[in-house]
């Protein structure tokens, strides 16, 4: 997009020139439905961003539009709505919400938003905007906040206002995005480490544009899941507060005694997680070989244990497989549709797109899209 075009339609329906923030999506390498088990995960932010203008106002109003969306939403700084609306902009209200509930001031502001994430594609477009919005509105305040706060306050957003009950993968990845990393991130410390990637190595996305409607029911499902799982260990040992503690010789011993859709949800949960570090040690090194087959491991096991893959990701990876230049790739994101992610050597990636795509197509009559990318920084201001 060009930044001037977007400043001036800004200017057009405002009058001001605006400061505008750019936050980007994000894709997962390894450590699925391991976030919000206090486990690890290793995404890198993706070249898909969303882009936030801001400029202020003298009243107290928060007027919020957008490029792609109808509506002009209006907003007393003062008196912001108790909960969703239902529309799009929540995702600024919620993030607007939580930044004066953490006592930050916010000026009135004209906001207008413009994404480029593909929405629906398990991209985290949600979590770009909302890191964009922050930004943005803490520009016109006084207060700053370190980045991985900003992305815990987004997440707030998500879970309480816009009642998504997501963990803190996405929004934290959008804010500490790396170009040429991937992220190792331990959802319980919030440490990050970052993972050098190979710079001949493409991230290829897949998107097999399809979205079933399990997706948010059956991830609280999930979640509940592995919260009883918690429940079951910490009676055994009242120092195990998340499936992250539970050790896969621990997990092993108890096999039997479990309901066995618990066992299975905390067997992906258990076994993942170690894949994550295990992939971020064989990414260290350039192992792509045994990076390949971690990934490859992760799919089955989301498909088969956590079984939150679907027909169409099944045939999205398995049309990967032997394809020139191709290291390994899986389901990426909360599942039941959405992308899948690749590693591809450079010089072979648009074969390699070209490829799947017609594999994809002959199988599933869908048209994918196919996205070839680098990892990217994470927010900045531009301007
Ligand atoms: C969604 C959520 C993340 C994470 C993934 C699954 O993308 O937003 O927090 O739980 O699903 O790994």
């Amino acid at each position: 997009m060009q930044i001037s075009e977007f400043v001036q339609h800004f200017d057009k329906l405002f009058a001001a020139r605006p400061r505008v923030f750019r936050a980007p999506g994000r894709v997962n390498l390894i450590g699925e439905h391991t976030d919000y088990n206090d486990g690890f995960v290793m995404p890198a932010a993706v070249g898909f961003s969303t882009y936030v203008a801001i400029a202020a106002r003298p009243d107290r109003r928060l007027v919020i539009r957008s490029e792609e969306f109808p509506g002009n939403f209006e907003f007393d700084l003062d008196h912001l709505p108790p909960q969703r609306t239902g529309a799009w902009c929540d995702y600024v209200l919620g993030v607007a919400t939580v930044l004066q509930q953490r006592g930050c001031e916010l000026a009135g502001a004209n906001l207008l938003a413009h994404g480029e994430v593909p929405i629906g594609a398990g991209l985290s477009s949600s979590a770009a905007i909302e890191v964009a919005s922050a930004l943005a509105l803490l520009s016109l305040g006084k207060t700053q906040l370190p980045l991985p706060e900003i992305a815990k306050l987004c997440r707030q957003a998500e879970n309480n206002f816009v009642g998504a009950r997501v963990g803190i993968m996405d929004q934290f990845v959008s804010c500490m995005g790396k170009a040429g990393h991937a992220i190792l991130l331990d959802c319980r410390s919030l440490e990050p480490k970052f993972v050098p990637l190979p710079a001949d190595l493409r991230l290829v996305v897949c998107n097999t544009m399809v979205k079933h409607d399990l997706a948010t029911g059956a991830y609280n499902t999930r979640r509940a899941e592995c919260e009883e799982g918690v429940r079951y260990f910490t009676k055994l040992d009242p120092a195990i507060r998340a499936l992250r503690d539970v050790s896969p010789e621990l997990l092993d011993q108890h096999a039997r005694d479990l309901p066995a859709t618990i066992w299975k949800r905390c067997c992906h949960v258990v076994r993942e997680n170690q894949r994550t570090t295990d992939a971020a040690r064989a990414l260290a090194v350039g192992d792509l070989g045994r990076m390949g087959e971690l990934m490859r491991e992760s799919h089955r096991s989301l498909r088969d244990l956590y079984e939150v893959s679907c027909r169409e990701l099944d045939i999205m990876v398995e049309a990967a497989e032997g394809l020139p230049g191709f290291c390994g790739g899986r389901m990426t994101g909360g599942g039941f549709g959405g992308c899948t992610v690749n590693l591809v050597r450079q010089e072979n990636a648009a074969e390699f797109a070209a490829q799947v795509t017609e594999r994809y197509q002959r199988a599933t009559g869908i048209t994918p899209q196919v996205y070839i990318c680098s990892a990217e920084n994470g927010v900045r201001a531009l301007s």
